[in-house]
């Protein structure tokens, strides 16, 4: 299994310097470098080709932003340790793994995620846990395939959403915490956007600018869901601009 570049996922993340990876099938943990290895060797077989789908994606990713080949471990709140200068998100599900990376210097304290799910695991009995009561109502507009793939956009999106914001305010945000909303019907002719508001008063949702896009884009029964999280104008800033001389 090698790792495909991907200019279609990278797209996602609507023009930043962002470089994706995507590999398709069982990925080889005897592939992982010797470091990676021991991080996971306690894991079951399943995680430990997730993990290595996700790594051989990321440093792929790395290299190409002329990153050195070293090892991408685990830190103690389940981030990648991104080497210095890089940052980036990962994500796998059974035969596919996806990462996306950039240098740190081109997102200008913006955080990136991105999720992947496969269609229709989110069970209607979830959404209580999973969705808003007006994002239940707006699923509930729609027909049962349909529902199906909305509802594994807004999930995929809200895990998106937790990987980015995390980046900045190292803190948990919760499924009800934010609400997302669309216009139309799916058209994966063109990407697929949602966009999403605060649905609570949860301190660390301040951080950032509102509305927060999502865009989605799809592969055999996979939604892949990639989500910017951009800093909240900081206050300071906007003083010193209003009361700049003209
Ligand atoms: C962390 C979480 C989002 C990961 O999603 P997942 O569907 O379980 O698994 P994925 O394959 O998509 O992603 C796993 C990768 O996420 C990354 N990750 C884990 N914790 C992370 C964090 N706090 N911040 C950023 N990335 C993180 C890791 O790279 C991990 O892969 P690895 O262990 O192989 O390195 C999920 O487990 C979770 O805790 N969700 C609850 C919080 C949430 O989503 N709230 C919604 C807010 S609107």
């Amino acid at each position: 299994m090698i790792p495909a570049r991907s200019i279609g996922i990278a797209r996602l993340f609507g023009g930043l310097e962002v470089v994706a990876y995507e590999a398709i099938g069982e990925a080889d943990p005897s592939d992982l470098l010797e470091a990676e290895r021991v991080a996971i060797e306690m894991a079951s077989a399943g995680r430990r080709s997730q993990f290595a789908a996700g790594r051989l994606c990321a440093r792929a990713a790395l290299r190409t932003l002329a990153f050195g080949d070293e090892p991408l471990l685990i830190r103690t709140d389940r981030r990648p340790a991104w080497p210095e200068g890089a940052e980036g998100s990962i994500s796998h599900t059974v035969g596919f793994g996806v990462a996306a990376v950039a240098r740190t210097e081109t997102l200008g304290g913006r955080g990136i995620g991105i999720d992947v799910e496969k269609t229709g695991r989110v069970h209607p009995k979830l959404f209580p846990k999973l969705f808003t009561s007006r994002e239940i109502d707006l699923l509930g507009e729609l027909s049962p395939s349909e529902r199906a793939l909305r509802a594994t956009m807004v999930f995929g999106a809200k895990e998106a959403f937790y990987k980015a914001q995390f980046h900045r305010s190292r803190a948990w945000v919760g499924f009800g915490d934010i609400e997302f909303s669309w216009d139309s019907a799916v058209d994966w002719d063109s990407a697929v956007e949602m966009v999403a508001v605060p649905a609570t008063e949860l301190d660390v949702l301040g951080l950032f600018a509102w509305p927060v896009v999502a865009r989605h884009a799809t592969r055999d029964g996979v939604v892949i869901s990639a989500v910017v999280a951009e800093p909240a104008q900081p206050a300071t800033m906007t003083a010193s601009v209003a009361s700049a001389p003209a």
